[in-house]
């Protein structure tokens, strides 16, 4: 079993099931030719956060790492009229590709592009009284994943979701001994989950186009 099969079968799972979608399309070569490292969840992965805020019919929406908004046009398109999404980015450039992006996206009334770190920019939001938010995905740096769940614990409510990416880390998330910052990240999130009484939370290994890793799954309740 290796990354070619896994991304055959992706191939095959977007011809069978996914619409070919022009935007996404030309926001994918936008980011490429603007030089964005090309890290953004696949169609697939993409399609299923877009339904999992559908399911829980998400008005309000975080993200915390924009990319060139990729995942964000997915999960924006789940939005009901009059829905908000707000996603957070650390690198200018990137934060501009995505307002492109958004813009041929026909989005850019829905969502809100904040340049900055995220750890300055939630406590921000919190003062500010946005929130709490129906759905967030948790994709920026790997490090501080425990420090960002606890804020998006802050930001959330009761039968909030939140979903965070790439926390298996080809397996590497095992390693107690890891010198590996986004592992130790990924561990200390776990260890965070363990002690969090109003959350119910597991994860789910993938693979795929973009090798083996996983998402974990939470509900604020
Ligand atoms: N969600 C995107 C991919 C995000 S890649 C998609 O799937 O389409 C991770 C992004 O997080 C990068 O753009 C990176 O610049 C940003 N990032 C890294 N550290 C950050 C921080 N401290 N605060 C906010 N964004 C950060
Ligand atoms: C990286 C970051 C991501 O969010 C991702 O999905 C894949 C890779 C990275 O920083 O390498
Ligand atoms: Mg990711």
């Amino acid at each position: 079993m290796t990354i070619e099969l896994w991304t055959s079968v992706d191939r095959y799972v977007e011809a069978a099931l996914i619409e070919p979608d022009p935007v996404l399309d030309a926001a994918l070569e936008a980011s490429a030719a603007a030089g964005l490292p090309q890290i953004q969840v696949s169609a697939s992965q993409g399609k299923f956060l877009h339904l999992l805020a559908r399911i829980r019919g998400a008005a309000s929406i975080l993200e915390l790492g924009t990319l060139g908004a990729y995942s964000t046009i997915w999960l924006a398109r789940g939005l009901p009229p009059g829905g908000r999404l707000i996603t957070l980015e650390l690198d200018p450039k990137h934060a501009s590709v995505a307002k492109e992006n958004l813009r041929r996206a026909e989005l850019a009334d829905k969502v809100e592009v904040q340049v900055g770190k995220a750890l300055e920019l939630l406590p921000e939001l919190k003062q500010k009284g946005q929130g709490p938010f129906d759905f967030v995905f948790i994709d920026a740096d790997k490090q501080n994943l425990a420090e960002y769940f606890g804020w998006a614990m802050e930001l959330s409510t009761k039968g909030s979701v939140i979903v965070v990416d790439n926390v298996v880390r080809k397996g590497a998330v095992l390693d107690e001994q890891s010198t590996d910052a986004n592992v130790q990240g990924v561990r200390r999130l776990n260890d965070k989950l363990k002690q969090l009484t109003t959350v119910r939370a597991t994860t789910i290994q993938t693979v795929g186009s973009k090798g083996y890793d996983g998402f974990t799954l939470a509900l604020v309740d």
